[in-house]
């Protein structure tokens, strides 16, 4: 239908039919990136989980391949990781160069366990191994193994979900196919139902040194309803995981950003991720009918401390400056109180807007009618059919919304429409950077500190971008418009 060709994101992967959730096996084999995810091939709807499977050599131009993992009798190919198995530890591999292990869970409805699968071919095809499954503990809600390899230990580790218990459960070994238990880490975090996809690894800090991040995906129970990815900061010693504090964070301010994965066996000290562009409360009702489901761009994570000195997740599109087309001429250096400045966006297009902005002081003077009066910075985009979206800036408590409320394509109780976070705190200044892509929006907010992912439904175009300073004037520093190209055909 139109609907299926006007909502497709064209820099964002998103299958050519059927039903999309978590990224799974993200690694890069030596030459290519891996992209798998939960995927139903035969209908628009959770369920019947296979592996789907896509590849690329800079993880925004991708090529569609066969489906890696089917369900089979003993169960859907749940959530998990894929390893390169370079010196044939696993023994399963019969020549020196070893090859890629995928650990998943099967899912059947009483029981939850991880399984093994190999590939001789590069990740393209997989067989299971004989002896499956490699891990079991009797439970039915035990998933989404992430295994990674502890050079300090010299041994695997895998993380998994005890997901109703609300536990990230650690477990070594040598081999990949026999695993001891070693630590339980939670519960910790939020409530909420199911603790999912749990995921660790270094992340650099951008001051020096780096520490372990563990993300932790909730569901339903997030602070902006249904599905949200938690991380904690610590260290992790081999056995345990141990958080630095008693704060958790969150990955994204909106909520369409869940089952948030990491890449594995990365060329060099990285830390790159991708999440579900989506929310278990309305994936299933998206005004799409061939498929549904799409992935975040892949973002390069790093650790900085925020205004109050806490080590914070900070997130950036990975590469997107490679896909810039035609930069759109907008120029602005001011804007007056209560004035504005627009530009034609060309329609179908995804878009990148990068703008630095600070506000005016407040005047001092203020007559006491006007004492709650702010400075508020709106960027808008929108179309002549009275369609909005909004990102707007309150320069005087440091806040910043997004409005997607006024887009008409898409209503359901849990789609909500307004989110909001806090930049830095009396501080006049933001920058921003935000991609637009068919039903996707993503804001990178203060270099990335603040992130919002959101799906994004209107019913026409969004053809203007309007620049709108309230209560206060703005001086521009920056305000820089592209088009972007096409990654999918
Ligand atoms: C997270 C999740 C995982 C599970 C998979 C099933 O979104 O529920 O826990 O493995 O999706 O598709």
């Amino acid at each position: 239908t139109g609907s299926d060709v006007f909502y497709r994101p064209t820099v964002h992967f998103s299958p050519t039919t059927g039903f999309m959730n978590d990224p799974n096996g993200l690694v890069f084999d030596g030459e290519r990136y891996h992209l798998y995810y939960q995927y139903d091939p035969f209908a628009p709807y959770a369920g019947h989980v296979h592996w789907g499977h896509a590849s690329s050599t800079d993880m925004l131009h991708w090529k569609d391949q066969p489906i890696a993992i089917p369900e089979t009798e003993a169960g859907e190919a749940f959530t998990g990781c894929a390893v390169m198995d370079r010196a044939n530890a696993s023994g399963l591999f019969e020549d020196s160069k070893g090859g890629m292990v995928a650990l998943y869970t099967r899912a059947s409805p009483d029981r939850q366990a991880q399984y093994l699968a190999t590939s001789h071919d590069n990740g393209q095809s997989f067989t299971e191994y004989a002896h499956n499954p490699v891990l079991d503990i009797g439970s039915n809600s035990f998933r989404d193994p992430q295994v990674i390899f502890h050079k300090p230990t010299n041994q695997w580790v895998m993380v998994v979900a005890k997901s109703r218990l609300h536990q990230s459960a650690f477990y070594a070994s040598i081999d990949l196919i026999h695993w001891v238990h070693l630590s339980d880490f939670g519960p910790s975090g939020l409530f909420g139902v199911d603790y999912e996809c749990p995921n660790l690894i270094e992340v650099p800090i951008e001051s020096g040194g780096s520490r372990w991040v563990l993300f932790v995906s909730v569901n339903p129970g997030g602070p902006t309803g249904g599905s949200i990815t938690q991380y904690f900061v610590g260290q992790f010693d081999g056995t345990r995981f141990i958080p630095d504090d008693t704060v958790i964070g969150l990955t994204d301010f909106a909520k369409d950003a869940y089952a948030l994965q990491v890449y594995g066996n990365m060329p060099k000290a990285e830390a790159v991720s991708i999440a579900w562009l989506g929310n278990w409360q309305y994936c299933q009702e998206l005004p799409t009918q061939s498929w549904r489901g799409c992935m975040t761009l892949p973002r390069t994570m790093t650790l900085r401390r925020d205004f109050a000195g806490w080590l914070r997740l900070a997130q950036t599109p990975r590469g997107l400056e490679t896909l810039r087309d035609t930069a759109i001429a907008f120029e602005v250096k001011r804007i007056a109180a209560g004035a504005s400045a627009q530009v034609a966006l060309p329609p179908g297009k995804a878009l990148e807007l990068l703008l630095s902005v600070t506000v005016d002081e407040r005047p001092r003077d203020l007559p006491l009618g006007d004492k709650g009066r702010t400075g508020r910075f709106v960027i808008t985009f929108g179309n002549d059919q009275g369609e909005t979206l909004t990102i707007g800036f309150d320069a005087f408590s440091g806040q910043l919304w997004l409005d997607r409320d006024e887009l008409k394509g898409f209503a359901q109780p849990f789609f909500t429409g307004q989110f909001s976070t806090v930049l830095n705190p009396d501080d006049r200044h933001f920058e921003i950077r935000v991609v637009l892509d068919a039903c996707t929006l993503e804001i990178f907010a203060n270099g990335g500190l603040s992130v919002g992912t959101a799906l994004i439904f209107p019913v026409s175009p969004l053809d203007f971008l309007r620049l709108e300073a309230n209560g206060a004037g703005a001086t521009v520093e920056q305000v820089e418009l592209f088009q972007l190209r096409k990654v999918m055909e």
